[in-house]
């Protein structure tokens, strides 16, 4: 017998990016949306156009460039919200209109003022108003997981009937437990009438660390799409994890009586370029797509897997796109290798430009670090369409003096708006020195959050992957800068982070119900 499908729906661009700090450009987003849908996503919501003319821009440019995965806008219950994402999927081969109301008592009451008639009302015109613009309609009732299932019931009842494509069941707040959540969907696909008529989704955040399960067991019962993100990225402790959910539902087969059409071999290629561009690291014990999720630490273990690999691993690396870490490239290494290693890596630059940037870094690498990686290779091409996008601060040079019984002093050399600044502080270390000479010249008034930093492959000559947080106005930013020196990428990421805050967009939330 065959296998039903379980559409994968991931919304790192959407949801992903409302962790603070995890604010993506529209280029970073096509870039993460082109590896999705390598990765063959079925749909990728790729932002909430209403929020600003940059989420705006970002939806466009994603259905523009993205051929084979559904794209997605989402939507509040309003007219407004409803015509600005149906403008922005506008360019796209498939395009589909998320539009959500909330429908537990606490939301309607408290956030909305809408009795639950009226809020009814409001979810049924939305999925009218959607039409003019797609015949693929997802309807999300906001807060499902504390809703009243005899109102969920009626509104549900009443969406489809109006055209909605998909239902999907969110645990806005992370609060449900397994069973009860995939009791809430098979009840609510039993009870709805014209259930049959729509797809039943789940969208589960991870409060209770329970969003891969609370998404497991809904589609034991009966859903058949999952909304995910990749290493689970997403607002407050996150949303389901993609690679989780995906690797979960192919490895136990024998439970699972539906399976996903992606491709988990690039996993690890998503992974890496989601934590890159956000700066948001992956935990070594991550499942999946942390560095220890596939390595054995124990003597028995080991010697359990050298005998027979499954004594002790569910999953092959490989299948999940682990095999890559390996040497690749080195000093040696011309153009053309250069260019093959990244087209295998599915990285395609916008302009001969780009390439000729990446490549003379590349070589500048290769000089000072013997053996290149795959990861080094992704975190040059991140560096370089950071530097190559006009950022109103750029770091020139940087010089540091730090020796046993001195105090550490850095002089900076800064180009802002053109114009070159030079600046020199001490600090409590080389980094801290660093900081402060760029605080002389930029004067931003920034709080540091965050300070941290990840070698992005081993030995003492790797590059060190730096991410600073900072925050300014209520507004949280990260920014990222790798070298093989971690007192330049430190700056570089700081760099990097004053140039985000200075672009930050006013952002409307999608939570949120007044603008
Ligand atoms: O968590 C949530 O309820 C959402 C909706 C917009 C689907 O993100
Ligand atoms: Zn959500």
């Amino acid at each position: 017998m065959s296998k039903d499908k379980l559409i994968i729906f991931d919304t790192t661009l959407r949801d992903g990016e409302q962790s603070p700090g995890a604010s993506m450009t529209s280029d970073e987003k096509v870039r993460i949306a082109k590896a999705l849908e390598r990765m063959r996503v079925d749909v990728i919501e790729a932002g909430f156009p209403i929020a600003s003319n940059g989420d705006f821009e970002a939806v466009k440019a994603v259905a523009s460039v993205i051929k084979d995965s559904t794209v997605c806008g989402l939507a509040r219950a309003k007219k407004i919200d409803i015509d600005r994402a149906g403008e922005a999927i506008k360019p796209a081969n498939s395009g589909r209109i998320h539009t959500f109301i909330a429908t537990s008592p606490i939301h309607m009451e408290q956030k909305l003022r809408l009795s639950p008639d009226q809020v009814l009302e409001q979810a049924v015109a939305a999925v009218r108003m959607a039409k003019k613009y797609t015949d693929d309609i997802e309807f999300s009732p906001e807060d499902a997981g504390r809703s009243e299932p005899d109102f969920l019931c009626r509104v549900i009842e009443a969406v489809i009937k109006e055209g909605a494509t998909t239902i999907n069941i969110p645990d806005t707040v992370g609060y449900n437990i397994p069973h009860q959540f995939g009791g809430l969907i098979k009840d609510l696909i039993e009870r709805v009438p014209n259930s049959d008529q729509a797809i039943f989704s789940v969208h589960c955040h991870n409060d209770l660390g329970l969003a891969v399960a609370n998404s497991l067991s809904s589609v034991l019962n009966g859903a058949r799409q999952v909304e995910c993100t990749v290493n689970g990225l997403g607002e407050r402790a996150g949303n389901a994890a993609l690679e989780e959910i995906v690797m979960a539902v192919r490895t136990r087969q024998d439970v699972f009586d539906c399976d996903t059409n992606l491709d988990s071999t690039q996993i690890m290629n998503c992974s890496r370029l989601v934590s890159g561009i956000t700066g948001f690291a992956v935990q070594p014990n991550k499942a999946i797509v942390g560095a220890n999720a596939f390595a054995h630490e124990s003597g028995i273990h080991q010697d359990g897997v050298l005998k027979s690999r499954e004594t002790y691993e569910i999953m092959r690396a490989q299948d999940v796109g682990w095999s890559a870490n390996k040497i690749v490239l080195g000093k040696h290494s011309g153009r053309n290798a250069f260019k093959t290693r990244m087209a295998e890596l599915d990285i395609v630059f916008d302009s001969e430009e780009e390439l000729n940037e990446v490549f003379a870094r590349f070589k500048d690498l290769a000089d000072k670090k013997h053996d290149i990686f795959d990861e080094d290779l992704q975190a040059l091409v991140t560096e370089t369409s950071i530097e190559l996008h006009n950022e109103p601060i750029n770091l020139i040079s940087l010089s540091v003096c730090s020796e046993t019984g001195e105090t550490p002093n850095a002089r900076i050399t800064l180009n802002v708006d053109g114009e070159e600044k030079q600046a020199q502080a001490s600090g409590g270390g080389p980094v801290d020195a660093a900081f402060q000479a760029i605080e002389k010249i930029a004067e931003s008034g920034v709080e540091l959050l965050l300070y941290s930093v990840n070698n992005i492959t081993t030995g003492t000559d790797s590059q060190g992957e730096v991410t600073v947080r900072l925050k300014h106005n209520g507004h949280i930013v990260n920014g990222q800068g790798a070298d093989t020196d971690i007192v330049i990428a430190s700056a570089k990421a700081y760099v990097n982070a004053l140039n985000k805050m200075i672009a930050r967009d006013q952002r409307t939330h999608p939570q949120q119900d007044k603008f």
